[in-house]
C-alpha cells in the first residue's frame, strides 16, 4: 500500500502570481527528485483546483479539495459538490478538518452527510478525527476517536470502507509546534484499526489507511508517522514550501524502500 503524502494548503496563494510561483517551485523541487513510490496529494483552495489539475498529470500527483456540499446540485448559494470538483480533477477531498469543526460548527452528521456525497461520486474521502487539549487532558482520547468514526461511518457500506482515509489529527497539534509522542499516535492507530474491525471485519479493515496530522515537519516525520507505522502525513504549513514538501516525501520514500 503506498504512503499518502497530504499537503493542505487551506486559504492561501492569494494571487494567481503568487499561485504560479508555487506551482513553478514545486514543478522545478519534483524534477529533480529522485524516484517517488509514495503518493502525493496536494489541496489547494477551490479557486485554483483546476490550474492545479492542469498542471499535475502525472501519475502520483493528485488534487484533492479541501471541503465539498453533501448536495450534488441546485439552489445552495456559495456551495460547491463532490462531483464539481471530481469534474475539475480531484480525486481526493478533506473533510471533517478541526477547522471546519471549529468555525463552521460542522458537526458528526454533516461530516457523515459529506463523506457519503464524496463516496457516491468516487471521490476519496480524507476524514479527520481528533480529541482537543481538554480532552486529552480528561484522558477522553479514544472515547473520542470512537465516537468521530462511528459518526463519520454511519450508513457508509462495506462496499465503500476501504475507499476512506482517516488522519488522526489531534485538535491542539493542528497550527501549533506540539506533536504526540509515537507511542501516542501508535495507540491512537489501533484505537482506529479497533474499530474498523468491529464495523467492518478484519480484512476490510486492514485496507484503510491511517494518517497523521499536525505540525508535521521534516525533522519529526519519522517520529509522528515512521516510528507510528503510520500510512503517511497531512501536511499544512510545510507544504507551502515545496522544498520543504518535498523532503517529507524524501524520508517516507526512503523508509518505504528499506521495508
Ligand atoms: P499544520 O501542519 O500547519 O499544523 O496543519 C496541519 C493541518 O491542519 C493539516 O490539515
Amino acid at each position: 500500500m503506498s504512503k499518502l503524502i497530504v499537503g493542505n494548503l487551506k486559504m492561501n496563494l492569494l494571487t494567481i502570481a503568487e499561485r504560479d510561483r508555487y506551482l513553478e517551485s514545486f514543478e522545478r523541487e519534483l524534477k529533480n527528485f529522485p524516484e517517488n513510490k509514495a503518493k502525493i496529494i496536494l489541496c489547494p483552495p477551490f479557486v485554483h483546483l483546476e490550474k492545479f489539475s492542469e498542471k499535475f498529470k502525472m501519475e502520483n500527483v493528485s488534487i484533492g479539495a479541501q471541503n465539498i456540499f453533501w448536495e450534488e446540485r441546485g439552489s445552495f448559494t456559495g456551495e460547491i459538490s463532490s462531483l464539481m470538483v471530481k469534474n475539475i480533477g480531484c480525486k481526493y477531498v478533506i473533510l471533517g478538518h478541526s477547522e471546519r469543526r471549529k468555525y463552521f460548527s460542522e458537526s458528526g452528521e454533516i461530516i457523515n452527510a459529506k463523506i457519503k456525497a464524496a463516496l457516491q461520486d468516487n471521490l476519496t474521502p480524507i476524514v479527520c478525527i481528533g480529541e482537543s487539549q481538554a480532552e486529552r487532558n480528561d484522558g477522553d482520547t479514544a472515547e473520542i476517536i470512537v465516537a468521530q468514526i462511528n459518526q463519520s461511518l454511519k450508513d457508509v457500506p462495506i462496499s465503500k470502507i476501504t475507499e476512506v482515509v482517516f488522519a488522526y489529527e489531534p485538535v491542539w497539534a493542528v497550527g501549533s509546534d506540539a506533536i504526540p509522542t509515537g507511542n501516542d499516535i501508535l495507540e491512537v492507530r489501533i484505537t482506529i484499526k479497533k474499530t474498523l474491525v468491529e464495523k467492518y471485519g478484519a480484512s476490510a479493515a486492514e485496507k484503510v489507511r491511517i494518517l497523521y496530522g499536525g505540525s508535521v515537519n521534516s525533522k519529526n516525520v519519522a517520529q509522528v508517522c515512521v516510528e507510528p507505522q503510520m500510512d503517511g502525513v497531512l501536511v499544512g504549513r510545510e507544504s507551502l514550501i515545496p522544498n520543504e514538501f518535498l523532503k517529507i516525501v524524501e524520508i517516507i520514500n526512503a523508509i518505504r524502500n528499506n521495508e
